[in-house]
């Protein structure tokens, strides 16, 4: 039963004031199909009011049919009461607007819920039906017990213990030597970059990033005001000498370029540096999948190879994890990391510390490096199924890219423009396999192509879903 908030502000009309009331709740939503109403009698008593006013009231929303009664039970809202068919009616015009920046209707917030795709290529997703929740479980239950002590605000940094154990997993698997200190935790890389993009970025400023490239990045850049100036990549990735003169910044993913999957070369990298210190921009560097390296001898981070304090870098759970757990961080010089402190209190203080202590246990107690591992040997094997199959059965029309990490990988369509490929993702998208189009993720001029993801399909499906798309391919 709901403990129903009313108000009547006069003497009169007090039926009227309770119908319009709890009519209005429900066709907002406020109380769903279902819920139970408190008695006319404890209605009453709490209104302070005559029972057969409120009762009056309440019959006349079961007439209408916003209301059920069930006698000897209660009085319910009924399952008819659709809140979503009547919004039209409730969402009454207002006078309030958002500033001109947020008018429009981009960025249009990707819609996710309903069954995943039968054969789903999509990008960014890992594998969470081989997610240890046990494991998981096991760690939340451990904080959630001890909840008392972790019950309170704290600091926007994030526990002591989780950014110890980053710093353990950044030395041990991509060669950083950082210490608890020097990292933020956030929820997301994207918060990491919506957060820079703060204490950076000044109106008007040059923010150049990769194109094609990750458009969530771009974003937290465009909405801070920045000047987002494309530059495109090739097989070695970011196109150096593309690079504008001066820039407040450059967001770049060497480690797994996204979307065409290539690895930055060493030389690219020192290049990049270099650009760096003359432009007097910060470089900021994503590395959200390459937990995942099969096989090729690593090339050190931008951030190892730095000797300038230009570096700032990023990473993620959301691949190694969950999506859902939505923890990342953000690795920067100490000037930086202050404001981004601060910034992160002024946003919202600080995420969850229940979530973020039961991560610092799982990754102590050995599953995160577990998982990884076993995951690593899966993706390897999907990896290499899929570009097996597109260099065995798709020449001429696919030429894929070679990639050595992540969940993705693309491949340029040979004579095909990009019309051509949207209607290939759209045809596919018809027989239940979801790939994507470079296309979507360029802004300039870039050469057409297909991404495949391959987080989310096993093994056994690649075969079948691949085969649909070059039957749409050839057709
Ligand atoms: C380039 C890139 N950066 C970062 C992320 C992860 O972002 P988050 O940590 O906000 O989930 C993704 C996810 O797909 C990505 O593709």
């Amino acid at each position: 039963m709901v403990d129903l908030h009313l108000t009547l502000d006069e003497q009169s009309g007090l039926a009227r004031q309770i119908y319009d009331q709890i009519r209005r709740a429900i066709l907002t939503g406020r109380l769903p199909a279902g819920t139970r109403l408190p008695s006319s009698r404890e209605l009453a008593q709490s209104l302070g009011i005559a029972r057969n006013t409120v009762t009056a009231a309440l019959d006349h929303l079961v007439a209408e049919g916003y209301l059920q009664a069930r006698a000897g039970v209660g009085t319910f809202v009924s399952p008819d009461a659709d809140p979503a068919a009547r919004s039209a009616q409730t969402s009454r015009s207002s006078p309030l607007t958002p500033v001109p920046l947020w008018r429009g209707e981009t960025p249009q917030v990707p819609v996710l819920d309903g069954e995943p795709p039968a054969y789903d290529f999509r990008t960014g997703l890992p594998d969470d039906s081989r997610f240890p929740y046990p494991a998981w479980r096991r760690h939340v239950d451990v904080v959630v017990r001890r909840s008392s002590r972790y019950a309170v605000y704290a600091g926007p940094a994030g526990p002591p213990a989780l950014r110890a154990a980053i710093a353990r997993h950044l030395g041990v698997s991509r060669g950083l030597s950082v210490g608890p200190d020097d990292l933020l935790v956030t929820d997301g890389v994207q918060q990491a970059l919506s957060l820079l993009a703060q204490v950076l970025v000044e109106p008007g400023d040059v923010v150049a990033v990769e194109d094609p490239g990750y458009p969530p990045a771009r974003r937290a850049f465009e909405f801070a005001r920045a000047t987002v100036v494309p530059v495109p990549v090739d097989e070695q990735g970011i196109v150096v000498d593309r690079l504008p003169v001066r820039a407040t910044a450059v967001y770049v993913t060497p480690a797994h370029q996204f979307p065409l999957g290539v690895r930055m070369s060493l030389a690219r990298r020192t290049a990049l540096l270099e650009w760096a210190r003359a432009a007097g921009a910060a470089v900021i560097e994503d590395d959200y999948d390459t937990d995942f390296r099969y096989g090729a001898r690593p090339i050190d981070p931008l951030h190892v190879l730095d000797d300038s304090g230009r570096v700032v870098y990023v990473g993620s759970f959301s691949k190694s994890m969950l999506p859902a757990l939505r923890v990342g961080y953000c690795l920067a010089p100490p000037a930086l990391l202050d404001a981004l402190l601060r910034a992160r209190f002024v946003a919202d203080w600080h995420g969850s510390s229940l979530t973020q202590l039961a991560l610092a246990g799982f990754i102590d107690d050995g599953h995160l490096a577990a998982h990884v591992r076993r995951m690593r040997r899966e993706y390897e094997q999907r990896r290499d199924r899929i570009a097996m199959l597109l260099d065995e059965g798709f020449r001429p029309h696919l030429r894929p890219i070679p990639t050595v990490a992540g969940l993705h990988l693309a491949a340029r369509c040979e004579g095909a423009g990009h019309d051509t490929v949207a209607a290939w993702v759209a045809a596919c998208a018809k027989q239940g396999v979801a790939i994507g189009s470079v296309g979507d993720y360029a802004l300039g001029e870039v050469e057409p192509g297909v991404v495949i993801g391959f987080g989310a399909v096993p093994v056994g499906r690649i075969d079948e879903g691949l085969r649909r798309l070059r039957t749409i391919i050839e057709s």
